[in-house]
C-alpha cells in the first residue's frame, strides 16, 4: 500500500490533520492502535480557542459545534472564599472561547473522515515507523485477518506522528537526536462527569485551603468537575458522595447552595505534567500534538496546541506538494515550538498559581495569595490572563 502522508494516531491531531490534507487534495492513511469506541471513550478538556474553532470551520466540521457549543466571554477565579470574574470579552476586545468537549470534536472529525470515504485502519497492532531519515519512509503494522495476524507495509512520502504521549513515533527517534524537557507536578486531578446542570453558567477556577477545584461543563445539563488530589490517590477510594462532599467544601457559599449532584458517568484521576520534546521534525517524521508536548490541563491548552501544530504541518505539506518548496517543512519545528513554549509557560503558571503545593505552606502560599489579589484587581494583569486564556493569534510575534 502507498500514500502521501501516513498519519499515526486517530486522536484530534491525526484526524484534524487528515481533514486539512484532504481539503488540499493530499492523500493520507490513518493508522490507529485502538478501536473507534475506545478513542471516543476518553474524556478530556473542553475549551476551544477561536483559532481552533476557525480550523474546524475551515475543514467543514463546525456545524454541531456551532449549534451545541457554549460561547463563554468570561470565567471566575475563586480564592479566600470569594469569586472574581475575569471578563475575557471586554479585556481582549471582544474575544471569547467555545466550550465543547474534545470527545465531541473527535466524533465530528471521525464522522467527516468516514463520510469522505478516507482510509483509516483501527485496531492496528505492533505499529512501527521506518526509514524516515531517507527519502522513502514506511510504516509497518498488523491487523487481525480471517487466518490470524496479517502483516502490512505502508510506503509513504512523510510520516505524521500524531500518536500521543505514549506513542511509537517519538520513541523511534534516536535519543541523541531529541531533547526532552519535563516537569511533573506533585498532585493529580480527580475528575467527574455527571448529567447535572452546571453550578454556574461560567467556569470557576478555585484556589482553596483544601486544594484546587474546577467547575466546568459540557452542556446546560452535563457538568465536568475536578478536585486536586494526591498523586498516588486511587479512583476506587472515591465514592460519588465523597467526591461531591469534597467539591462542595472547596466552593463559595453561593455555589455550595447551587451545586446539583448526581451519579457520575465517568470518574478518573489524571497526573499533571509539563513536557516538551525538541525538535518536532526528524527527516521525514513529524511529531504533532501530545506526541511532542504535554501541558497540565489548567487552562485547557492541550487540544488547542494540537490543532495549531497540525495547521502548521498541513501548511508545510501543501508548500511541498503544491509549490515544490521546502520552506514549511524546514520551518515546521521552530514555528510550532514557539507557540508550544508560550502555552507551556501559561499552563505552568496557572497551575502554579491555583494549586496547593506540599512544600510551600508558608512564604510560597502568601506570595500566591498576593498574586491572585493583584491579578483580579489590576486590569493589566487580568488582561494578560485573558489574552492567554482566549489564545494568542496563530502567528503571534512572528510578524506574519
Ligand atoms: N500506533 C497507532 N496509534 C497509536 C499508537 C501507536 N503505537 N500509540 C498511540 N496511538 C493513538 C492513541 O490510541 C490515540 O488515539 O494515538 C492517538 C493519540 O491521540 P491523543 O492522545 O488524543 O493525542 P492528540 O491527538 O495529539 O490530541 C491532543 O488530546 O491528550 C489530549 O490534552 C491533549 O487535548 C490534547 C489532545
Ligand atoms: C474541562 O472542561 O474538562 C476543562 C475545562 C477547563 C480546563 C480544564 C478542563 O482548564
Amino acid at each position: 500500500m502507498r500514500t502521501q502522508v501516513a498519519i499515526i494516531g486517530a486522536g484530534p491531531s491525526g484526524l484534524l490533520l487528515g481533514q486539512l490534507l484532504y481539503k488540499a487534495g493530499i492523500d493520507t492513511v490513518i493508522i490507529e492502535r485502538q478501536s473507534p469506541d475506545y478513542v471516543l471513550g476518553r474524556i478530556r478538556a473542553g475549551v476551544l480557542e477561536q483559532v481552533t474553532v476557525d480550523l474546524l470551520d475551515e475543514v467543514g466540521v463546525s456545524e454541531r459545534m456551532l449549534q451545541e457549543g457554549l460561547v463563554h466571554g468570561g470565567f471566575e477565579m475563586l480564592f479566600q472564599g470569594r469569586r472574581h470574574r475575569i471578563d475575557m470579552h471586554s479585556l481582549t476586545g471582544g474575544k471569547h472561547v467555545m466550550v465543547y468537549g474534545q470527545t465531541e470534536v473527535t466524533r465530528d472529525l471521525m464522522d467527516a473522515r468516514r463520510a469522505a470515504g478516507l482510509p483509516s485502519v483501527y485496531n492496528a497492532a505492533n505499529v512501527s515507523v521506518h526509514d524516515f531519515d531517507g527519502s522513502q519512509p514506511a510504516v509497518r503494522y498488523e491487523t487481525d485477518g480471517p487466518h490470524g495476524k496479517q502483516q502490512h507495509r505502508l510506503q509513504c512520502d512523510f510520516i505524521a506522528g500524531c500518536d500521543g504521549f505514549h506513542g511509537v513515533c517519538r520513541a523511534s527517534v534516536p535519543a541523541s537526536a531529541i531533547t526532552e524537557y519535563e516537569k511533573v507536578y506533585p498532585f493529580g486531578w480527580l475528575g467527574v462527569l455527571a448529567d447535572v446542570p452546571p453550578v454556574s453558567h461560567e467556569l470557576i477556577y478555585a484556589n482553596t485551603e483544601r486544594g484546587f477545584a474546577l467547575c466546568s461543563m459540557r452542556s446546560a445539563t452535563r457538568s465536568r468537575y475536578y478536585v486536586q488530589c494526591e498523586l498516588n490517590d486511587k479512583v476506587e477510594r472515591w465514592s460519588d458522595d465523597a467526591f461531591w462532599a469534597e467539591l462542595r467544601s472547596r466552593l463559595d457559599p453561593e455555589a455550595r447552595e447551587h451545586l446539583v449532584t448526581g451519579p457520575s458517568l465517568e470518574k478518573s484521576i489524571a497526573p499533571l505534567r509539563s513536557f516538551v520534546a525538541e525538535p518536532m521534525r526528524f527527516g521525514r517524521l513529524f511529531l504533532a500534538g501530545d506526541a511532542a508536548h504535554i501541558v497540565p490541563p489548567t487552562g485547557a491548552k492541550g487540544l488547542n496546541l494540537a490543532a495549531t501544530d497540525v495547521k502548521f504541518l498541513s501548511a508545510a505539506f501543501i508548500d511541498h506538494y503544491r509549490d515544490r518548496s521546502a520552506a514549511g517543512i524546514d520551518g515546521y519545528s521552530e514555528r510550532c515550538l514557539r507557540r508550544v513554549w508560550r502555552a507551556a509557560r501559561f499552563s505552568w503558571w496557572l497551575t502554579s498559581l491555583m494549586h496547593r503545593f506540599p512544600d510551600s505552606a508558608g512564604f510560597g502560599q502568601k506570595v500566591q495569595e498576593a498574586e491572585l489579589d493583584y491579578l483580579v484587581h489590576s486590569e493589566v494583569a487580568s488582561r494578560s490572563l485573558a489574552e492567554n486564556y482566549v489564545g494568542l493569534p496563530l502567528n503571534f510575534g512572528s510578524g506574519r
